[in-house]
């Protein structure tokens, strides 16, 4: 594992570099960004995840790898965003092999700290009333943690550019909001969400199903794509289309099924719009969603 940052971790890695500077502290990250200090309108970009890292991944470290001089990924599973019955201790935790992706993927600097604040942070960023709502609903406290880790992630890391997947559209959503409404000087980039070849959004918690769960949740993408094909019949069509195809998988309960504005999330009946679903497979909590068109002002 190289342990300084030299000038040459100004030029983008190509895989054979190696591995990638590996900061485990605040002061290490601190100290590879200040002994690595970026030319003028060099640019340095920053892909955060919780590890065990996936397809969905790397599309997106190599979305930023091709747009960034600098690419910096976190790897930190954040306690903030789980619910006191969430799965924080069951979160699946590989870092040797994602550091060998992100080494594959010609990442400069991974950043993997077993904490980011010493104690729980006493202030913290609120998500609104924009927190609420969604999976907001059934995940009390979620998004104020995701954007305190957010912002904190985003002060210690100091990009131009952060990437984020359109997969967690609440989640993006919010983030742009914060940068907007907070002032951060950086730039919010969404990523596509990475599908395996049956349909079913990449997501680390996967990893958690049963072979037969696994072909019970491709409910969900069924319904999100049944709901495209019926978009030009309007709103009410799309929602009935796709309950439908969720309520005749057993194997799934849905928890919510909306049209919502991929801007602000408020409820859409024309036009550009967001269909979201999320729904509980055994004791995993799944959500995907998928851009349509519905027929009207815009559409
Ligand atoms: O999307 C995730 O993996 C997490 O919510 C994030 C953005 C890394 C914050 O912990």
């Amino acid at each position: 594992m190289a342990t300084s940052a030299t000038a040459a971790s100004l030029r983008p890695r190509s895989p054979d570099d190696g591995e990638p500077e590996l900061a485990q502290s605040r002061a290490e990250l601190d100290s590879l960004l200040d002994t690595s200090p970026l030319a003028a309108n060099a640019t340095r970009a920053v892909v955060m995840t919780m590890g065990a890292l996936h397809a969905g991944h790397t599309e997106l470290i190599r979305t930023a790898r091709a747009r960034a001089d600098q690419l910096i990924v976190t790897i930190f599973v954040n306690p903030l965003q789980f619910g006191p019955r969430e799965d924080l201790s069951r979160y699946p935790r590989t870092l040797d092999a994602d550091l060998r992706l992100c080494g594959r993927e010609g990442v400069d600097i991974v950043f993997a700290p077993p904490i980011v604040h010493e104690t729980p942070p006493l202030v913290r960023v609120s998500a609104g009333p924009l927190g609420e709502i969604l999976e907001g609903a059934s995940r009390p406290g979620h998004f104020d943690g995701v954007l305190t880790i957010v912002a904190t992630l985003l002060h210690l890391t100091r990009p131009h550019l952060a990437f984020f997947g359109k997969k967690d559209a609440q989640q993006l959503v919010l983030v742009r909001r914060m940068v907007h409404d907070l002032a951060f000087p950086t730039e919010i980039v969404a990523v596509p969400t990475v599908r395996a070849p049956d349909g079913l959004a990449l997501s680390s918690r996967n990893a958690y199903l049963t072979t037969h769960q696994r072909g019970s949740v491709l409910a969900l993408p069924r319904a999100l794509a049944v709901g495209v094909s019926v978009a030009d019949e309007g709103a009410d069509v799309v929602l009935a289309a796709a309950s439908e195809v969720l309520a005749a998988e057993p194997g799934v309960r849905a928890d919510y099924l909306r049209l919502a504005s991929p801007d602000d999330l408020a409820p859409v009946r024309i036009g550009q719009a967001l269909l979201l679903v999320a729904a509980r497979v055994g004791t995993t909590r799944l959500i995907d969603n998928i851009e349509l068109t519905l027929p009207g002002e815009d559409g």
